[in-house]
Protein backbone atom coordinates (compact mmCIF):
# COMPACT_ATOMS: atom_id res chain seq x y z
CA UNK A 1 0.00 0.00 0.00
CA UNK A 2 1.29 3.72 -0.81
CA UNK A 3 1.43 6.49 1.32
CA UNK A 4 -1.34 8.72 -0.44
CA UNK A 5 -0.32 12.89 -1.34
CA UNK A 6 -0.63 15.32 -3.16
CA UNK A 7 1.59 15.77 -5.67
CA UNK A 8 2.62 18.57 -8.40
CA UNK A 9 4.01 17.56 -11.68
CA UNK A 10 6.09 20.11 -13.37
CA UNK A 11 7.13 19.47 -16.92
CA UNK A 12 6.76 21.94 -20.31
CA UNK A 13 6.72 18.21 -22.28
CA UNK A 14 2.79 17.74 -22.49
CA UNK A 15 2.94 13.65 -23.17
CA UNK A 16 5.42 13.28 -19.86
CA UNK A 17 3.26 15.74 -17.08
CA UNK A 18 0.31 13.64 -18.89
CA UNK A 19 1.70 10.41 -18.85
CA UNK A 20 2.78 11.00 -15.33
CA UNK A 21 -0.13 12.19 -13.67
CA UNK A 22 -2.24 9.05 -15.63
CA UNK A 23 0.62 6.61 -13.75
CA UNK A 24 0.61 8.39 -10.25
CA UNK A 25 -3.03 8.66 -10.15
CA UNK A 26 -3.37 5.17 -10.55
CA UNK A 27 -1.12 4.18 -7.57
CA UNK A 28 -4.05 6.86 -5.17
CA UNK A 29 -2.27 9.89 -5.50
CA UNK A 30 -3.88 13.39 -6.06
CA UNK A 31 -2.23 14.95 -8.74
CA UNK A 32 -1.99 18.59 -10.03
CA UNK A 33 0.09 19.43 -13.77
CA UNK A 34 1.55 22.60 -14.40
CA UNK A 35 3.50 23.55 -17.97
CA UNK A 36 5.99 26.04 -16.45
CA UNK A 37 7.51 27.44 -13.07
CA UNK A 38 5.65 30.67 -12.56
CA UNK A 39 2.35 28.13 -12.92
CA UNK A 40 3.61 25.88 -10.44
CA UNK A 41 4.61 28.60 -7.86
CA UNK A 42 1.75 30.39 -7.84
CA UNK A 43 -0.05 26.31 -7.40
CA UNK A 44 2.48 25.78 -4.47
CA UNK A 45 2.09 29.37 -2.57
CA UNK A 46 -1.42 28.55 -2.67
CA UNK A 47 -2.14 24.66 -1.95
CA UNK A 48 -0.53 21.80 -0.05
CA UNK A 49 1.25 19.97 -1.90
CA UNK A 50 3.49 16.81 -0.08
CA UNK A 51 5.76 16.10 -3.24
CA UNK A 52 6.92 18.78 -6.48
CA UNK A 53 8.31 16.77 -9.51
CA UNK A 54 9.77 19.22 -11.54
CA UNK A 55 11.68 19.11 -15.23
CA UNK A 56 14.85 20.51 -15.06
CA UNK A 57 15.43 22.30 -17.95
CA UNK A 58 12.13 24.76 -19.09
CA UNK A 59 12.00 28.32 -20.29
CA UNK A 60 12.20 31.24 -17.57
CA UNK A 61 11.84 29.65 -14.62
CA UNK A 62 14.02 26.05 -14.74
CA UNK A 63 13.14 23.39 -12.16
CA UNK A 64 16.61 24.07 -10.34
CA UNK A 65 15.46 27.80 -9.91
CA UNK A 66 11.51 26.48 -9.11
CA UNK A 67 13.48 24.32 -6.49
CA UNK A 68 15.22 27.30 -4.81
CA UNK A 69 11.87 29.57 -5.14
CA UNK A 70 9.91 26.61 -2.94
CA UNK A 71 12.45 25.90 -0.17
CA UNK A 72 12.33 29.39 0.39
CA UNK A 73 8.36 29.28 1.12
CA UNK A 74 7.85 26.11 1.75
CA UNK A 75 11.33 24.25 2.57
CA UNK A 76 9.22 21.11 3.88
CA UNK A 77 7.94 19.85 0.67
CA UNK A 78 10.13 17.90 -1.10
CA UNK A 79 11.07 17.94 -5.05
CA UNK A 80 12.15 15.36 -7.05
CA UNK A 81 14.03 16.44 -10.43
CA UNK A 82 13.67 15.14 -13.74
CA UNK A 83 16.60 15.73 -16.20
CA UNK A 84 17.10 14.49 -19.80
CA UNK A 85 20.20 12.35 -20.12
CA UNK A 86 23.59 14.29 -20.26
CA UNK A 87 22.06 16.94 -17.79
CA UNK A 88 23.17 14.58 -14.79
CA UNK A 89 25.74 17.74 -13.53
CA UNK A 90 22.45 20.13 -13.04
CA UNK A 91 20.73 17.27 -11.50
CA UNK A 92 23.91 16.77 -9.21
CA UNK A 93 24.03 20.79 -8.53
CA UNK A 94 20.18 20.54 -7.73
CA UNK A 95 20.88 18.33 -4.91
CA UNK A 96 23.23 20.33 -3.85
CA UNK A 97 20.45 22.66 -3.50
CA UNK A 98 18.22 20.47 -1.15
CA UNK A 99 16.50 18.45 -4.18
CA UNK A 100 15.13 15.27 -2.59
CA UNK A 101 16.39 12.77 -5.32
CA UNK A 102 16.88 13.05 -9.72
CA UNK A 103 15.39 10.88 -12.31
CA UNK A 104 16.97 10.56 -16.12
CA UNK A 105 14.15 10.25 -18.21
CA UNK A 106 12.92 7.78 -19.31
CA UNK A 107 11.77 7.03 -15.92
CA UNK A 108 12.00 3.99 -14.41
CA UNK A 109 8.40 4.41 -12.39
CA UNK A 110 9.05 1.41 -9.95
CA UNK A 111 12.05 2.81 -8.66
CA UNK A 112 10.20 6.37 -8.27
CA UNK A 113 7.09 5.34 -6.99
CA UNK A 114 8.96 4.00 -4.11
CA UNK A 115 11.10 7.43 -3.84
CA UNK A 116 7.66 9.24 -3.57
CA UNK A 117 6.35 7.33 -0.70
CA UNK A 118 9.59 7.68 0.83
CA UNK A 119 9.76 11.06 0.74
CA UNK A 120 5.94 11.74 1.48
CA UNK A 121 6.83 10.02 4.90
CA UNK A 122 9.75 11.77 5.71
CA UNK A 123 7.91 15.28 5.09
CA UNK A 124 5.16 14.28 7.60
CA UNK A 125 7.70 13.44 10.12
CA UNK A 126 9.36 16.86 9.18
CA UNK A 127 6.17 18.43 9.72
CA UNK A 128 4.97 16.55 13.12
CA UNK A 129 8.42 17.83 14.41
CA UNK A 130 7.64 21.26 13.31
CA UNK A 131 4.16 20.76 14.97
CA UNK A 132 5.81 19.31 18.13
CA UNK A 133 8.27 22.20 18.29
CA UNK A 134 5.94 24.58 17.62
CA UNK A 135 3.79 23.19 20.74
CA UNK A 136 6.78 23.23 23.17
CA UNK A 137 7.20 26.84 22.40
CA UNK A 138 3.61 27.45 23.22
CA UNK A 139 4.47 25.42 26.25
CA UNK A 140 7.99 26.58 27.37
CA UNK A 141 8.14 29.47 25.73
CA UNK A 142 7.98 32.98 27.21
CA UNK A 143 3.88 33.03 26.13
CA UNK A 144 3.02 30.37 28.67
CA UNK A 145 4.74 33.25 31.53
CA UNK A 146 1.99 34.27 32.57
CA UNK A 147 1.60 37.70 34.86
CA UNK A 148 1.91 41.48 34.44
CA UNK A 149 3.45 42.87 37.60
CA UNK A 150 6.15 45.47 37.38
CA UNK A 151 8.53 42.65 39.41
CA UNK A 152 7.38 39.64 36.58
CA UNK A 153 8.63 42.03 34.02
CA UNK A 154 11.71 43.16 35.20
CA UNK A 155 12.50 39.20 35.66
CA UNK A 156 11.16 38.77 31.86
CA UNK A 157 13.32 41.98 30.58
CA UNK A 158 16.62 39.69 32.25
CA UNK A 159 15.44 37.03 30.48
CA UNK A 160 15.01 38.07 27.06
CA UNK A 161 18.48 39.92 27.20
CA UNK A 162 20.47 36.94 28.84
CA UNK A 163 18.78 34.04 26.34
CA UNK A 164 21.25 34.40 23.64
CA UNK A 165 24.51 35.01 25.76
CA UNK A 166 26.77 32.31 27.02
CA UNK A 167 26.28 33.66 30.65
CA UNK A 168 25.40 31.17 33.57
CA UNK A 169 22.35 32.22 35.24
CA UNK A 170 21.45 31.73 38.86
CA UNK A 171 17.52 31.47 39.83
CA UNK A 172 17.05 32.46 43.44
CA UNK A 173 13.35 32.20 44.49
CA UNK A 174 10.93 30.08 47.02
CA UNK A 175 9.36 27.00 45.67
CA UNK A 176 6.92 27.09 43.20
CA UNK A 177 7.48 30.73 42.21
CA UNK A 178 8.44 29.32 38.41
CA UNK A 179 12.06 28.87 38.74
CA UNK A 180 12.01 25.93 36.05
CA UNK A 181 9.83 27.58 33.80
CA UNK A 182 12.27 30.74 34.02
CA UNK A 183 14.93 28.04 33.22
CA UNK A 184 12.65 26.80 30.34
CA UNK A 185 11.71 29.85 28.75
CA UNK A 186 15.62 31.12 28.69
CA UNK A 187 16.66 27.66 26.67
CA UNK A 188 13.75 28.32 24.19
CA UNK A 189 14.83 31.44 23.52
CA UNK A 190 18.07 31.14 22.80
CA UNK A 191 20.06 30.30 20.11
CA UNK A 192 20.15 26.59 21.63
CA UNK A 193 16.74 25.94 21.61
CA UNK A 194 16.98 23.22 18.79
CA UNK A 195 19.84 21.45 20.92
CA UNK A 196 18.77 19.55 24.40
CA UNK A 197 17.57 21.38 27.45
CA UNK A 198 18.92 18.35 30.08
CA UNK A 199 17.70 19.33 33.42
CA UNK A 200 19.16 17.55 36.84
CA UNK A 201 17.43 17.86 40.24
CA UNK A 202 20.30 17.59 42.51
CA UNK A 203 19.19 17.20 45.57
CA UNK A 204 17.42 14.52 44.84
CA UNK A 205 20.68 12.58 44.67
CA UNK A 206 24.06 11.20 47.22
CA UNK A 207 27.40 12.20 46.03
CA UNK A 208 28.67 9.31 43.95
CA UNK A 209 25.51 9.15 42.04
CA UNK A 210 25.27 12.82 41.59
CA UNK A 211 29.11 12.54 40.17
CA UNK A 212 28.05 10.27 37.89
CA UNK A 213 25.14 11.66 36.87
CA UNK A 214 26.72 14.72 35.63
CA UNK A 215 29.99 13.33 34.40
CA UNK A 216 29.14 10.04 33.37
CA UNK A 217 31.09 7.07 33.78
CA UNK A 218 33.07 4.35 32.49
CA UNK A 219 32.34 0.69 32.17
CA UNK A 220 33.54 -1.22 35.56
CA UNK A 221 34.09 2.66 37.19
CA UNK A 222 32.40 1.11 39.95
CA UNK A 223 30.70 -1.42 41.01
CA UNK A 224 26.93 -2.35 38.54
CA UNK A 225 28.85 0.51 35.91
CA UNK A 226 28.00 -2.65 33.64
CA UNK A 227 28.78 -0.18 30.60
CA UNK A 228 29.79 3.44 30.04
CA UNK A 229 26.88 5.93 30.67
CA UNK A 230 27.26 9.30 29.44
CA UNK A 231 26.36 12.15 31.99
CA UNK A 232 24.42 15.16 32.04
CA UNK A 233 27.33 17.30 30.63
CA UNK A 234 27.48 14.99 27.64
CA UNK A 235 24.17 14.89 27.03
CA UNK A 236 23.80 18.99 27.20
CA UNK A 237 26.15 19.18 24.75
CA UNK A 238 25.69 22.14 22.84
CA UNK A 239 22.22 23.24 24.54
CA UNK A 240 21.40 24.06 27.89
CA UNK A 241 21.70 22.00 31.14
CA UNK A 242 19.55 23.34 34.23
CA UNK A 243 20.22 21.96 37.60
CA UNK A 244 17.98 22.39 40.08
CA UNK A 245 18.76 22.38 44.35
CA UNK A 246 22.38 23.56 43.37
CA UNK A 247 22.69 24.55 47.27
CA UNK A 248 22.49 21.05 48.11
CA UNK A 249 25.52 19.79 46.24
CA UNK A 250 28.66 18.66 48.31
CA UNK A 251 32.25 20.27 48.45
CA UNK A 252 33.71 17.94 45.88
CA UNK A 253 31.16 18.39 43.37
CA UNK A 254 31.45 21.71 43.99
CA UNK A 255 34.85 21.51 42.58
CA UNK A 256 34.51 19.55 40.19
CA UNK A 257 31.39 21.92 38.88
CA UNK A 258 34.28 24.91 39.22
CA UNK A 259 36.47 22.89 36.74
CA UNK A 260 33.74 22.18 33.94
CA UNK A 261 32.81 25.75 34.38
CA UNK A 262 35.90 26.82 33.89
CA UNK A 263 38.17 24.75 31.45
CA UNK A 264 35.03 23.10 29.78
CA UNK A 265 36.13 19.84 29.99
CA UNK A 266 35.83 16.85 32.29
CA UNK A 267 36.47 12.73 32.36
CA UNK A 268 34.16 10.48 32.74
CA UNK A 269 33.82 8.71 36.39
CA UNK A 270 36.46 6.04 36.76
CA UNK A 271 37.83 7.56 32.99
CA UNK A 272 41.18 9.02 32.03
CA UNK A 273 40.05 10.56 28.51
CA UNK A 274 39.20 14.16 29.00
CA UNK A 275 35.59 15.52 27.27
CA UNK A 276 35.13 18.54 26.10
CA UNK A 277 31.36 20.20 25.93
CA UNK A 278 30.19 23.18 25.29
CA UNK A 279 26.94 23.52 27.41
CA UNK A 280 25.02 26.71 28.78
CA UNK A 281 24.75 26.18 32.89
CA UNK A 282 21.33 27.23 34.68
CA UNK A 283 21.13 26.80 37.93
CA UNK A 284 18.30 27.42 40.59
CA UNK A 285 18.10 27.71 44.76
CA UNK A 286 15.17 28.10 46.83
CA UNK A 287 18.39 28.83 49.52
CA UNK A 288 19.66 31.57 50.27
CA UNK A 289 23.16 31.03 48.45
CA UNK A 290 24.84 33.91 49.75
CA UNK A 291 24.44 33.19 52.71
CA UNK A 292 25.52 29.53 52.45
CA UNK A 293 28.64 31.07 50.86
CA UNK A 294 28.98 32.67 54.04
CA UNK A 295 28.87 29.99 56.30
CA UNK A 296 31.19 28.65 54.16
CA UNK A 297 29.00 25.89 52.57
CA UNK A 298 29.23 26.75 49.48
CA UNK A 299 32.33 27.87 47.79
CA UNK A 300 32.67 31.35 46.89
CA UNK A 301 33.92 30.90 43.10
CA UNK A 302 31.82 28.52 42.07
CA UNK A 303 29.21 31.22 43.52
CA UNK A 304 30.37 34.14 41.48
CA UNK A 305 31.14 31.64 38.28
CA UNK A 306 27.26 30.49 38.23
CA UNK A 307 25.44 33.81 39.06
CA UNK A 308 27.27 35.47 36.00
CA UNK A 309 23.31 36.84 36.06
CA UNK A 310 21.35 36.44 38.67
CA UNK A 311 17.60 36.76 38.86
CA UNK A 312 15.51 36.58 41.74
CA UNK A 313 11.76 35.49 41.24
CA UNK A 314 9.55 37.59 43.54
CA UNK A 315 7.40 35.10 45.81
CA UNK A 316 3.41 35.09 44.64
CA UNK A 317 2.12 37.67 47.90
CA UNK A 318 4.81 40.40 46.19
CA UNK A 319 2.71 40.22 43.04
CA UNK A 320 -0.55 39.78 44.06
CA UNK A 321 -1.47 41.67 40.55
CA UNK A 322 -0.82 38.85 38.81
CA UNK A 323 -3.18 36.62 40.84
CA UNK A 324 -6.11 37.69 38.72
CA UNK A 325 -4.53 36.29 35.39
CA UNK A 326 -3.60 33.73 36.92
CA UNK A 327 -5.84 32.54 37.98
CA UNK A 328 -8.68 32.68 35.05
CA UNK A 329 -5.42 31.42 33.14
CA UNK A 330 -5.27 28.18 34.67
CA UNK A 331 -9.54 27.88 34.99
CA UNK A 332 -9.09 27.94 31.16
CA UNK A 333 -6.26 25.75 31.29
CA UNK A 334 -8.18 22.70 33.27
CA UNK A 335 -11.47 23.02 32.01
CA UNK A 336 -9.82 22.90 28.82
CA UNK A 337 -8.08 19.47 30.08
CA UNK A 338 -11.06 18.47 31.66
CA UNK A 339 -13.53 19.17 28.72
CA UNK A 340 -15.47 21.26 30.96
CA UNK A 341 -17.33 24.24 29.86
CA UNK A 342 -15.62 27.19 30.50
CA UNK A 343 -16.44 28.25 34.47
CA UNK A 344 -16.13 31.82 35.78
CA UNK A 345 -15.25 32.92 39.54
CA UNK A 346 -17.19 35.12 41.39
CA UNK A 347 -15.54 38.38 42.63
CA UNK A 348 -15.88 37.50 46.49
CA UNK A 349 -13.82 34.13 45.51
CA UNK A 350 -11.28 36.41 44.19
CA UNK A 351 -10.93 38.59 46.00
CA UNK A 352 -10.45 35.43 48.89
CA UNK A 353 -7.40 33.72 46.32
CA UNK A 354 -6.38 37.71 46.36
CA UNK A 355 -5.61 38.03 49.42
CA UNK A 356 -4.41 34.87 50.65
CA UNK A 357 -0.86 34.62 51.33
CA UNK A 358 0.39 31.72 48.68
CA UNK A 359 3.07 29.72 50.59
CA UNK A 360 3.51 27.26 48.31
CA UNK A 361 3.45 30.58 45.16
CA UNK A 362 2.37 29.54 42.22
CA UNK A 363 2.37 25.86 42.19
CA UNK A 364 -0.09 25.82 45.10
CA UNK A 365 -1.97 28.42 43.29
CA UNK A 366 -2.49 26.18 40.04
CA UNK A 367 -3.23 23.02 42.02
CA UNK A 368 -5.99 24.46 44.84
CA UNK A 369 -7.62 25.76 40.78
CA UNK A 370 -7.26 22.18 39.29
CA UNK A 371 -8.95 21.02 42.03
CA UNK A 372 -11.88 23.23 42.29
CA UNK A 373 -12.35 23.26 38.28
CA UNK A 374 -12.36 19.24 38.75
CA UNK A 375 -15.03 19.46 41.57
CA UNK A 376 -17.22 22.58 40.09
CA UNK A 377 -20.90 21.79 39.72
CA UNK A 378 -22.58 25.25 38.79
CA UNK A 379 -20.85 27.23 35.83
CA UNK A 380 -19.65 29.37 38.74
CA UNK A 381 -16.81 29.23 41.37
CA UNK A 382 -17.74 30.39 44.49
CA UNK A 383 -16.09 31.33 47.95
CA UNK A 384 -17.86 27.95 48.91
CA UNK A 385 -15.39 25.93 46.89
CA UNK A 386 -12.42 27.65 48.77
CA UNK A 387 -10.83 25.39 51.32
CA UNK A 388 -11.30 26.42 54.97
CA UNK A 389 -7.43 26.89 55.46
CA UNK A 390 -7.73 29.34 52.62
CA UNK A 391 -10.95 31.10 54.18
CA UNK A 392 -9.22 31.12 57.79
CA UNK A 393 -6.28 32.97 56.87
CA UNK A 394 -8.31 35.52 55.71
CA UNK A 395 -10.59 36.02 58.56
CA UNK A 396 -7.57 35.48 61.10
CA UNK A 397 -6.00 38.57 59.20
CA UNK A 398 -9.20 40.46 59.42
CA UNK A 399 -10.02 40.17 62.66
CA UNK A 400 -9.71 42.80 65.64
CA UNK A 401 -8.79 41.71 69.44
CA UNK A 402 -10.69 44.43 71.64
CA UNK A 403 -10.32 43.90 75.39
CA UNK A 404 -13.70 43.47 77.59
CA UNK A 405 -14.49 47.02 79.69
CA UNK A 406 -14.21 49.14 77.22
CA UNK A 407 -16.71 52.19 76.67
CA UNK A 408 -18.51 51.86 73.31
CA UNK A 409 -16.92 55.43 72.15
CA UNK A 410 -13.60 53.38 72.31
CA UNK A 411 -14.34 50.32 70.84
CA UNK A 412 -15.95 52.50 67.72
CA UNK A 413 -12.39 54.04 67.80
CA UNK A 414 -10.71 51.22 67.35
CA UNK A 415 -12.54 49.61 64.74
CA UNK A 416 -12.53 52.48 63.11
CA UNK A 417 -8.86 52.99 63.16
CA UNK A 418 -8.45 48.96 62.44
CA UNK A 419 -11.03 49.34 59.08
CA UNK A 420 -9.04 52.35 57.70
CA UNK A 421 -5.74 50.29 58.04
CA UNK A 422 -7.25 47.26 56.11
CA UNK A 423 -7.76 49.65 53.55
CA UNK A 424 -4.61 51.16 53.76
CA UNK A 425 -6.42 54.56 54.50
CA UNK A 426 -8.54 55.06 51.77
CA UNK A 427 -12.09 56.99 53.38
CA UNK A 428 -14.36 56.03 50.57
CA UNK A 429 -13.83 52.09 51.12
CA UNK A 430 -13.77 52.65 54.41
CA UNK A 431 -17.14 54.46 55.13
CA UNK A 432 -18.21 51.85 52.48
CA UNK A 433 -17.35 48.93 54.48
CA UNK A 434 -18.94 50.62 58.05
CA UNK A 435 -22.29 51.41 55.97
CA UNK A 436 -21.70 55.25 56.85
CA UNK A 437 -21.62 58.32 55.02
CA UNK A 438 -17.98 59.47 54.05
CA UNK A 439 -18.89 62.83 56.30
CA UNK A 440 -19.68 60.94 58.96
CA UNK A 441 -16.62 59.34 58.98
CA UNK A 442 -14.61 62.44 58.72
CA UNK A 443 -16.83 64.12 61.48
CA UNK A 444 -15.91 60.90 63.68
CA UNK A 445 -12.48 60.77 62.86
CA UNK A 446 -12.39 64.73 63.83
CA UNK A 447 -14.34 64.36 66.99
CA UNK A 448 -11.95 60.99 68.32
CA UNK A 449 -8.75 61.96 66.70
CA UNK A 450 -8.82 65.57 66.70
CA UNK A 451 -7.79 65.11 62.26
CA UNK A 452 -9.91 63.66 59.21
CA UNK A 453 -8.02 64.12 56.23
CA UNK A 454 -4.39 63.40 57.05
CA UNK A 455 -2.78 60.62 55.04
CA UNK A 456 -6.11 60.31 53.14
CA UNK A 457 -5.36 57.62 50.41
CA UNK A 458 -8.54 58.21 48.92
CA UNK A 459 -9.41 58.72 45.61
CA UNK A 460 -11.12 62.13 45.28
CA UNK A 461 -13.34 61.27 42.54
CA UNK A 462 -14.69 58.61 44.05
CA UNK A 463 -14.96 60.93 47.13
CA UNK A 464 -17.27 62.59 44.94
CA UNK A 465 -19.26 59.63 43.62
CA UNK A 466 -20.28 58.20 47.20
CA UNK A 467 -20.44 61.79 49.11
CA UNK A 468 -23.34 61.94 51.42
CA UNK A 469 -26.16 63.99 50.42
N1 LIG B 1 4.27 33.06 35.73
C1 LIG B 1 3.71 31.86 35.59
N2 LIG B 1 2.70 31.68 34.73
C2 LIG B 1 2.13 30.48 34.60
N3 LIG B 1 2.47 29.39 35.30
C3 LIG B 1 3.46 29.51 36.17
C4 LIG B 1 4.14 30.73 36.37
N4 LIG B 1 5.09 30.55 37.31
C5 LIG B 1 5.01 29.26 37.68
N5 LIG B 1 4.04 28.61 37.00
C6 LIG B 1 3.63 27.22 37.18
O1 LIG B 1 3.74 26.92 38.56
C7 LIG B 1 4.31 25.62 38.74
C8 LIG B 1 5.59 25.75 39.54
O2 LIG B 1 6.59 26.37 38.76
P1 LIG B 1 8.10 25.84 38.74
O3 LIG B 1 8.15 24.36 38.77
O4 LIG B 1 8.80 26.54 37.62
O5 LIG B 1 8.56 26.43 40.15
P2 LIG B 1 9.94 26.27 40.91
O6 LIG B 1 10.31 27.63 41.37
O7 LIG B 1 10.91 25.54 40.06
O8 LIG B 1 9.52 25.41 42.17
P3 LIG B 1 10.43 24.40 43.10
O9 LIG B 1 11.42 25.27 43.81
O10 LIG B 1 9.43 23.82 44.02
O11 LIG B 1 11.06 23.44 42.18
C9 LIG B 1 4.49 25.04 37.38
O12 LIG B 1 3.36 24.27 37.06
C10 LIG B 1 4.57 26.25 36.48
O13 LIG B 1 4.15 25.95 35.19
MG1 LIG C 1 11.75 23.66 40.38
Amino acid sequence: MNTTGNILIVDDEKNIREGLKKTLELEGYNIETASNGEEAFEFIKNNDFDLVITDIKMPVISGTKLLEMINNIKPYIKVIMLTGHGNVETAVESMKKGAYDFFTKPVDIDKLILTIERAIKEKNIILENIELKKQLNEKYGIENIIGSSSSLKSVMDIVKQVAPTKATVLIEGESGTGKELIANAIHRLSDRADKPLVKLHCAALNENLLESELFGHEKGAFTGAIAMKKGRFELADGGTLFLDEIGEISPIIQVKLLRVLQEKEFERVGGTKTIKVDVRVITATNRDLLQEVQKKNFREDLYYRLKVVSIKMPPLRERKDDIPLLVNAFIKEFCQINNKPMLTISPKAMAILESYSWPGNIRELRNLIEGMVVLARGNEITEKDIPPHIKSEIIEKDFVKINLGLPLSEVEKIYILSTLKFVKNNKSKAAKILNIGRKTLHRKLYEYFGTSSSDDNSDENEEEINEEV
